[in-house]
Order: structure tokens, then C-alpha cells, then sequence
């Protein structure tokens, strides 16, 4: 920071260099250790800029001394002083050439002893830091994530108020919005029995912005979803909320990619190429994933009846029954274990795949090959599985044959789970790529009906409006995800902006007229007013920020984040509250 002076510093504690010798400074800031050395005395004292040392002089300044010895950990101070040069200079830190020959050391508020290291490396378990949260965030590691987070969402407003958006804030007492979660609601007092609902995402109020004609919007804006919670999810979360009028997909994606290059070249000094597309049956065929991550070079290769001429009665079963036989090749990982193997044949088979099996092919380095079902295959035979897949000698392939999808998610799920055990990702690659043609619908599982797979508010595909009725799986939709290195971090679509076309997916959705205009009666009356093409995106700031901060969990980027059972341990919520508040609200919890 290099502000002006304020009256209790001059400076922060991450400031002061060789060449403000001689200065006459004020600091403030933290104690983060007091080290006795006999003749000395050293406190470091921390702000969240840095750490500078202060050197107290038993002999010359024995008052200040003895006040020093008594300063404990996390006590705040000022320190006012002059900067010398040090002679036992410290490399590791930025202000480690000098350090403060103090006058007056005040003492600004004293400190329980924390209940964790304030450090980097902490001895403080998820937890406890998660209930100390304020004193986690002292921490320079995680200090640090939140001046990322600050200067990425800098960089975004920077490009886009270039670009003529409006910043506009929408409300977030509203009423249920249709993202696919679960709505977190809240009771009115006013009108008894009746409930705002918080947004899953402001997607239809831009969308009714569009209408009003302010042409290019944003927002960094909260959404609350109510589901279960991963590593990447919480209950409330941040969007760069997006939308513009009269544009087309490609105006959309040429415009949010020179965003993210622009964020990544201003916040790494990475200079992104051309984003490329992938289509939506693309990634799942080669990559058994939507959100394919591509930094490391293994692709799904799908089996022709005719590569594989053994009689293997896994194999020839799926290939009567019009399954798919597919697999993929991992480079020099001939040489894993038979337990390794075992290991990868459970993961296939863990509940949530429900894999049959996993075929295995070594091609060993004396060019014999080793398989899994050996009895079934001739040398020759295993040599052309191998040559289909473009396996090399010391390379080791693995085959699944099942429904499609199902063969495609194991596939793209083992490509995973073998990139982390070899480490085959190319370190320092950013793997940044554009999802596209999505399908509009799909079939829910439970109830074999169909529903949307977005957003029921996403336009088809123009040459797929034929097939609406007749075949509304096979319909693509305007839709697209921007995936940052196997993660998906937006999500957008071309809006459908006619009455007539939005009634037809209505229908197809089986949303009765009652329904219909129940939950967007107000939408599609607003499109009866010459509602505008539009279209836009959302960014998932957390994601992204995680991403960009090396962390695990979108928990790392975000201040005051939820557990991974969706509570504040901090402020104990969620919480009983007084029988009167409910009674004012008409709840009762009998
Ligand atoms: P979608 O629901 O895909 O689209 O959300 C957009 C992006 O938000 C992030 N995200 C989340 N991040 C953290 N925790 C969550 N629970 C969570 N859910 C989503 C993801 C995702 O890509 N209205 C549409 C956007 C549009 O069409 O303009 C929407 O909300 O990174």
C-alpha cells in the first residue's frame, strides 16, 4: 500500500526498503513473535502488507525494553522509530533489509493468546480455524487469497465498464427463480403464509433488464442454492452475472473470452491463445466429461467391431447389444502393480459407477502384451486392440464396455483418477476451453421425464427447431460453459426473447398453463413488449478465484464461507430463534 500518511502510521508493515533509511516512521500492526536475544530484543510486527522487524536496545533503551519483553502474541502496537539498515538482513521477506529503531512503542489492545499459529503453516485444524475465522484470515496465505479475489473482480469491472456494461444491482428478496436447486426461503411478516424466495442466480431480472433496454449488464452478485455441499459448492456463492442485447453466441464468447484472457493476463502475466470450442458430444466422446481438462494428452478411442477380433464374451455381448466399447491408452503405465490394477478395476466398480468390469492391456516393453482376460485373445488380437488405440510398447490400456454413457463417464472418471496417481498433467499449462452445443433437454432418471438441462429460458439451436416435438433430445441448445482446467467456471446461453417459442418449451417441459403462468407469467408478459435478442453468462467467482489461488476448496477464496455441512461455526447459524420471532413470522415447528 503506499497511501498517504494517516495519523497513526505513516507506513504499512510491507513498505519500508533500503531506501527509506533514516526515515522517521509509524507502524502499526500485530505482534507475530518477540525473539529475547539478551542484548536485544526483536519483535516482528505484521500487518496484512507484511512483516517488519523492530530491534529494542537493552543497554540504550531499557524502558522500551522491559515493555517489549512483556508484548505478547497477537498484541496490537504502534511503533514509532526511525529505519535502519540490518545487519543480519533477511532475504525471505521483502522489508527483510531494514528494520525500525524504535522511540515509542504504544500499546494498542492486548490479545488472548490465539487458539492456532498465526502463520502459514498453522498447527490449527480445519475447524477450529473455521470458528477463529477473523484470526485464520490474519494468516498471510489466506490474507493473500482475498487480495486475489480483489483484484480479479478489479480486473473484471475494469474490462467491462470499458465495454459500455452497466453495473446494476437486482433484489434478493424475490420469488422462486429456476436454476435447478433447491430455494432458501424467507417468511413474511406482513403477509402471512407467504415467502421470498432468495435467488438461485438474478437470471430472469437481467433478463427483464434486457427488456427495459440497458443493453449490457452486470453484476457481482450472491446467489443462494440449497443443495449438497462438494469442495466447489456452497450454499451462497458469488456470479460475475452477465447479460447483452442484440448478439449473437459468438458475439458472447468473443466477448467473455477477452475477459478471461484479460483477467489472466493482468493477474498471472499469462497470455491465453484463442480459446477453442469443443462441442458438448466431443467431450464427452473423447473425454467422458463436460468439463474435459485437457492438460494432459489421454483421449477416449471408441472400438469398431472390427478392432477387436477376439472372442471375449464382455466385448461381443455389449457390441450385439449396441453398446459402446471404448477405452484409453496411458503412457508408460505398463509397469503398474497387479494391486494397482486391482485398484483401478474396484474404482470402476465403486456404487456411484456401477462399472461390470475393466479390461486391461499391458504392452510391455519386449513387445509382448499382457491382458486381463488372456484366454480370450491371441497375441495378434491384443497387438491390433493396441495398434487401434495407438498404444506404444511400456504403454498400458483400459477398456470398458457398457451403455454409452456410462462406458464414457468411467472412461472420463478413470482419466481423472490416473492423471493424479502418475501426475500426468503438464505442470504450469492452463487448460482453457469452451463447452458448446449442449443438448436442450435430457431424461430425468427417476421419472423418466423430460426436463431441462440449463435453464427452461435457453434458445434451441435454429436448425434444431424442427425437431422440437419429434425429437426433443437430439435438440442442441444456444448454451455454452467456459471449463478452466477441468472445472466448468461459466455458464450461459442465448436467450429465447419470443412469447411463442418460450410457450412451446413450456409445453415440452409438461408445465400446465396454470403452472405456467404461475411461476413466469410476469416474464412472458414482459415479452409481449418487444423484448430484445439477448443473451449472457454467468461466471462462478469462487471457482474461478480457487483456481487462480491453487486452493482445494472454493472455502479457501471466500471470507466467511460455510462448512461442508452448510454451517457457520463462526456465528453458530443456522439457529433456533424465539418462539415470539416465529410467531410474528405465522411459523409454527410443531
Ligand atoms: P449456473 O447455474 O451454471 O448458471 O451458474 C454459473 C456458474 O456459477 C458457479 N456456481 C457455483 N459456485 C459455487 N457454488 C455453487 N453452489 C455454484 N453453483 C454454480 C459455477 C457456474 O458455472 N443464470 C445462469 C447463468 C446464465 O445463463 O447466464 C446460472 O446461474 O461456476
Amino acid at each position: 500500500m503506499h497511501s498517504t500518511p494517516l495519523n497513526l502510521r505513516t507506513h504499512t508493515c510491507g513498505d519500508l526498503r533500503l531506501s527509506d533509511i533514516g526515515k522517521k516512521v509509524r507502524l502499526c500492526g500485530w505482534v507475530q513473535t518477540t525473539r529475547d536475544f539478551g542484548k536485544f530484543i526483536f519483535i516482528d510486527i505484521r500487518d496484512r502488507f507484511g512483516i517488519t522487524q523492530v530491534a529494542v536496545n537493552q543497554k540504550e533503551q531499557s524502558e522500551l525494553y522491559e515493555f517489549a519483553k512483556k508484548l505478547g502474541r497477537e498484541y496490537v502496537i504502534q511503533v514509532v522509530g526511525t529505519v535502519a539498515e540490518r545487519s543480519n538482513k533477511n532475504p525471505q521477506i521483502e522489508t527483510g533489509d531494514i528494520e525500525i529503531i524504535p522511540e515509542v512503542i504504544n500499546l494498542l489492545n492486548v490479545a488472548e493468546v490465539p487458539p492456532f499459529k498465526i502463520e502459514n503453516i498453522t498447527d490449527g485444524g480445519e475447524e477450529l480455524r473455521m470458528q477463529y475465522r477473523y484470526l485464520d484470515l490474519r494468516r498471510p496465505v489466506m490474507a493473500q487469497n482475498l487480495v486475489l479475489r480483489a483484484q480479479m473482480i478489479q480486473a473484471m469491472r475494469r474490462y467491462l465498464d470499458a465495454q459500455g456494461f452497466l453495473e446494476i444491482e437486482t433484489p434478493n428478496l424475490i420469488k422462486s427463480t429456476p436454476e435447478g436447486a433447491r430455494d432458501f426461503l424467507v417468511p413474511s411478516r406482513l403477509h402471512p403464509g407467504t415467502f421470498y424466495a432468495l435467488p438461485q442466480s438474478p437470471q430472469i431480472l437481467k433478463q427483464l433488464l434486457m427488456v427495459s433496454g440497458m443493453d449490457r449488464y452486470y453484476q457481482i452478485v450472491k446467489c443462494f442454492r440449497d443443495e449438497d455441499f462438494r469442495g466447489d459448492r456452497q450454499p451462497e456463492f458469488t456470479q460475475l452475472d452477465c447479460e447483452m442485447s442484440f448478439v449473437t453466441q459468438d458475439d458472447i464468447l468473443q466477448t467473455f473470452g477477452g475477459l478471461t484472457q484479460a483477467v489472466f493476463k493482468e493477474i498471472l502475466a499469462v497470455n491465453l491463445p484463442e480459446i477453442q470450442q469443443l462441442t458438448y458430444n466431443d467431450a464427452i466422446r473423447f473425454y467422458g466429461s463436460d468439463k474435459p481438462d485437457l492438460r494432459f494428452d489421454v483421449k477416449i478411442h471408441t472400438f469398431s467391431r472390427s478392432e477387436i477380433t477376439g472372442i471375449f464374451p464382455a466385448f461381443d455381448e455389449a457390441f450385439n447389444k449396441g453398446e459402446t466399447v471404448a477405452g484409453i491408452c496411458i503412457p508408460n503405465a505398463a509397469s503398474l502393480s497387479r494391486k494397482e490394477l486391482d485398484e483401478l478395476v474396484n474404482f470402476v466398480k465403486t456404487p456411484n459407477r456401477n462399472g461390470k468390469g475393466l479390461f486391461y492391456l499391458k504392452y510391455n516393453a519386449d513387445n509382448t502384451l499382457k491382458s486381463s482376460a488372456d484366454k480370450f485373445f491371441s497375441q495378434e488380437d491384443l497387438l491390433l486392440i493396441a495398434h487401434s488405440i495407438q498404444a506404444k510398447p511400456e504403454d498400458l490400456v483400459l477398456i470398458v464396455a457398457d451403455i454409452s454413457s456410462k462406458t464414457y463417464k468411467i472412461l472420463g472418471d478413470l482419466r481423472l483418477e490416473l492423471a493424479n496417481k502418475l501426475s500426468l498433467r503438464k505442470p504450469d499449462v492452463w487448460s482453457v476451453l469452451w463447452v458448446v452445443d449442449f443438448p436442450m433437454f435430457e431424461l430425468d432418471p427417476e421419472t423418466n421425464q423430460l426436463i431441462f438441462v440449463h435453464h427452461p429460458f435457453v434458445a434451441p439451436n435454429p436448425d434444431d427447431l424442427h425437431l422440437l416435438e419429434t425429437n426433443p433430445e437430439t435438440v442442441r441448445a444456444q448454451c455454452y460453459d467456459l471449463v478452466i482446467n477441468g472445472n466448468e467456471i461459466l455458464s450461459g446461453s442465448i436467450r429465447i426473447h419470443q412469447r411463442e417459442l418460450q410457450n412451446r418449451i413450456f409445453n415440452i417441459l409438461g408445465l400446465s398453463e396454470f403452472e405456467i403462468q404461475q411461476k413466469f407469467g410476469f416474464l412472458l408478459r414482459a415479452f409481449e413488449y418487444g423484448a430484445p435478442p439477448h443473451g449472457g453468462c454467468a461466471f462462478g467467482i469462487d471457482r474461478w478465484c480457487m483456481l487462480f489461488a491453487q486452493g482445494n476448496s472454493i472455502r479457501d477464496v471466500i471470507a466467511f464461507p460455510k462448512t461442508s455441512g452448510g454451517r457457520d461455526i463462526m456465528l453458530d447459524a443456522p439457529a433456533t430463534v424465539p418462539e415470539t420471532a416465529l410467531s410474528e413470522l405465522h411459523i409454527s415447528t410443531q
